[in-house]
């Protein structure tokens, strides 16, 4: 299985993805500011995988500081992590991560631990969560194969998978553990225009496993799914909030038209990309750079000085959701939301 990146002691190791498939590039970040600009150029990407880097960052932050004092490396932290949280406003993983390792050392500082110590203790809960990362995403397979009949064909769109986690992948760890548990199934990738995540990385990641795929445009899911070559759809997410799911902009089509043609939608995600206590009217979408609209790679294709709308995300109201699969099981929105309040207020799961 592809690797999307590599923690080398001192140093964190990326595949570059903008490179694929044509090249497999590894670049070696040993700064917070290189580690910011791989995220929002999109060299690593996918909600899990761009919070387990910002939490890398954050150790090459606390690694990389002079400072002599807690409250001095503490400071060089926080000015890393403000960096790393202005990338990209949508999927919470980022968010997560970083606050979630800002946590462990500010309780480490209070209880007075000395400089080294608290360098030591970035460095480990960024291996924690990316380890528990893989954790989760194994689980969300084996949750989620139960619902993929054999001989079934899935529909993904863009790039939940090895390559947008730390291992295994979110909507193509439920098909590879379909695969494992020795159920013949195939793969629709739609190619998830305009940075082509389908296209690029999907059909790559599930060629190399060996796992049978065919590619589609964006715009030939209506029809596909109209002559009955569509038997569940299974995709990823970047922020999971009470009233329904930010993913890749094309979820939201893919839903609507699931639901004309009888099909269930499936959400595949860990625990860390849902912010239930937030609701749509939240959360920000990405909107990027007009070029990757008006351009493929570094081609033109459309005319100069037109106008251009290109927001990185759409939303999916779970209305349209069959159930959404985390590490913890298969819940239905309303169980979803049901079960979390409930387990946050029991303690850590
Ligand atoms: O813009 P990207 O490529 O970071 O968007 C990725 C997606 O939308 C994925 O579907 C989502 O992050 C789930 S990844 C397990």
């Amino acid at each position: 299985m592809l690797r999307s990146f590599e923690w080398r002691g001192d140093k964190l190791a990326i595949l570059d993805q903008t490179r694929l498939p044509g090249e497999e590039i590894w670049l070696e970040l040993s700064r917070p500011e290189e580690v910011a600009e791989a995220i929002k150029k999109m060299r690593v990407r996918g909600a899990p995988l761009i919070g387990v880097v910002a939490a890398f960052g954050l150790a090459l932050a606390a690694l990389g500081s002079g400072a002599r004092t807690p409250d001095g490396l503490l400071a060089d932290v926080r000015e890393a992590a403000e960096l790393l949280k202005s990338t990209r406003p949508t999927a919470v993983n980022l968010f997560w991560a970083i606050d979630r390792v800002m946590g462990v050392l500010g309780k480490a500082a209070e209880r007075g631990a000395g400089v080294d110590e608290l360098r030591r203790l970035a460095v480990e809960e960024a291996v924690r969560i990316a380890d528990e990362d893989i954790q989760m995403n194994r689980r969300i397979g084996m949750h989620g194969e139960k619902l993929v009949p054999d001989g079934a064909t899935v529909m993904t769109h863009c790039n939940a998978g090895a390559l947008a986690t730390a291992g295994y992948g979110t909507a193509l760890g439920v098909i590879r553990a379909a695969v494992e548990a020795g159920k013949s199934i195939r793969v629709i990738a739609t190619e998830t225009r305009p940075l082509l995540q389908g296209a690029r990385l999907t059909a790559y990641e599930l060629l190399k496993d060996g796992i049978p795929v065919m590619l589609i445009t964006d715009n030939m899911v209506g029809y596909v799914m109209s002559k009955g070559m569509v038997d569940l759809v299974v995709v990823g997410a970047d922020r999971i909030v009470r009233d329904g799911v930010f993913n890749k902009i094309g979820t939201y089509t893919i839903a609507v038209l699931a639901r004309e043609h009888g099909i269930p939608f499936y959400v595949a995600a860990p625990s860390s990309t849902l912010d239930l206590s937030r609701s749509s009217r939240d959360v920000v979408v990405e909107e990027r750079d007009p070029e990757e609209v008006t351009h493929v790679g570094p081609v033109r294709i459309a005319p100069e000085g037109v106008e251009v709308f290109n927001p990185a995300f759409d939303f999916t109201p779970m209305r349209y959701v069959t159930a959404i699969i985390t590490e913890d099981g298969v819940f239905k929105p309303e169980e979803l939301i049901a079960y979390y309040s409930q387990s946050r207020t029991e303690g850590p799961r």
